[in-house]
């Protein structure tokens, strides 16, 4: 019998080749004043920035345009909104990778209420947000976060007392996402490969969940589907492949409404503490430990074998295997191996680049959540994971 489940709404969705040109029209519907914020180079290095502005403007939409250059912080978010709130703006757009998604998903709920960003943050302030915001329109240039299908925004401060929060509330689900691949045609080798893991990460985690239901089984496996076909081929020719983009595109998509709905694990606990006191990029982390924390979850489920999550596992490592008809535990073995393949392939840099050491691990591990991972470790071994990459 299937399990029961919820599932709550979803932006409406664009998804397709050139459904760029759908935003003036959409955005018009909404409004007059227009807030476009983008990262400082994506948008141009897709030679569609000045299409989009001015494809804007001819629709004679008052245009203001903010760059968001590093991933959002309470200072950033803070400064935007006391520029806007008293404008009237009537819609946000936000054209970027998951940083300006994050920033434009932020500042469209901080402008109608009071207050710093920060006292609303889960954790660190003592507000609840209202749900009031302005209309946002998301336009992803990048496949990694899928943060045009959730409701919260990540937002981090760097240092010794550094975190990375979400602001959260139902309402902060976009109202509407374009999702066109031409636009991530551009995106660069590196953050290919690093989102894209980022992507793998939300999809596998989503997966394996202990609150995953039916529909995100569906969409997760899609997803992962979609990883095994057309992460390495993006990464490889992501200059002119539009299939592998599109695929790509589609997994990120289907990752964000998952994690929504089922949830996240480790390689995500280990991301949130390891953001806040290193300023490394979050599709690093997700890339660096995915290897050593499924193969040390294999492990363990291994010794529960009618656990539905070790029975997803095969499911994934069959997806992802280059032979047929074999034992289930050649799978899995087939499966940690690939993991670490990928990582190699993909040249994901070690953590240690970003100035992680073995000094910083116990910190790390004292704020590291398990989330919704099917199995915990204990200290000894959360730290022997970070160790492994550094
Ligand atoms: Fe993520």
């Amino acid at each position: 019998m299937i399990e029961s489940f919820q599932f709550s709404s979803l932006p409406e969705i664009i998804f397709g080749k050139g459904k760029r040109n759908e935003l003036p029209g959409k955005a018009k519907s909404i409004g007059k004043r227009v807030l476009l914020l983008t990262g400082s180079s994506s948008i141009h290095n897709t030679g569609h920035g000045d299409e989009i502005i001015s494809g804007l403007r001819s629709e004679e939409l008052e245009v203001h345009h903010e760059v968001i250059a590093h991933e959002p912080s309470t200072g950033i978010i803070d400064r935007l909104v006391d520029r806007y709130r008293g404008e009237s703006v009537d819609v946000v757009v936000a054209v970027g990778g998951g940083s300006v998604m994050d920033a434009g998903k932020a500042v469209s709920a901080m402008i109608p209420v009071e207050g710093s960003i920060r006292d609303y943050l889960e954790g660190i302030g003592d507000r609840k947000h209202t749900g009031d915001k302005i209309h946002f329109i998301a336009m992803p240039t990048t496949s990694g976060t899928g943060s045009e299908m959730t409701k919260n925004a990540v937002i981090s401060e760097v240092g010794e007392k550094g975190f990375k929060k979400s602001l959260r509330h139902d309402n902060l689900i976009p109202e509407l996402a374009i999702i066109d691949p031409e636009m991530m045609l551009s995106c660069p080798a590196r953050l290919t490969a690093t989102a894209g893991m980022d992507a793998f990460t939300q999809l596998l985690e989503s997966y394996v969940s202990n609150q995953s239901n039916t529909m995100t089984d569906a969409l997760a496996l899609q997803g992962l589907k979609q990883i095994k076909r057309h992460l390495l081929r993006a990464f490889l020719e992501g200059e002119n492949n539009l299939e592998a983009r599109s695929g790509m595109a589609l997994a990120a998509m289907f990752s964000g409404i998952t994690l929504a709905h089922a949830g996240l694990g480790l390689v995500h606990g280990f991301a949130a503490p390891l953001g806040g006191v290193h300023d490394i990029p979050h599709g690093v982390v997700c890339g660096s430990l995915m290897a050593p924390v499924f193969a040390l979850t294999i492990d363990q489920l291994m010794t529960q074998p009618e656990h539905p999550s070790l029975q997803k596992l095969i499911i994934v490592s069959k997806v992802f295997a280059d032979f047929k008809y074999k034992q289930e535990m050649e799978y899995l073995q087939a499966f940690k191996e690939k993991l670490i393949h990928i990582t190699t392939l993909l040249e994901l840099p070690r953590l240690s680049e970003f100035g992680v050491s073995a000094a910083s691990v116990p910190k790390v591990v004292e704020h590291t959540s398990h989330k919704q991972h099917p199995v915990t470790f204990t200290r000894e071994q959360l730290s022997e994971i970070l160790l492994s990459r550094i």
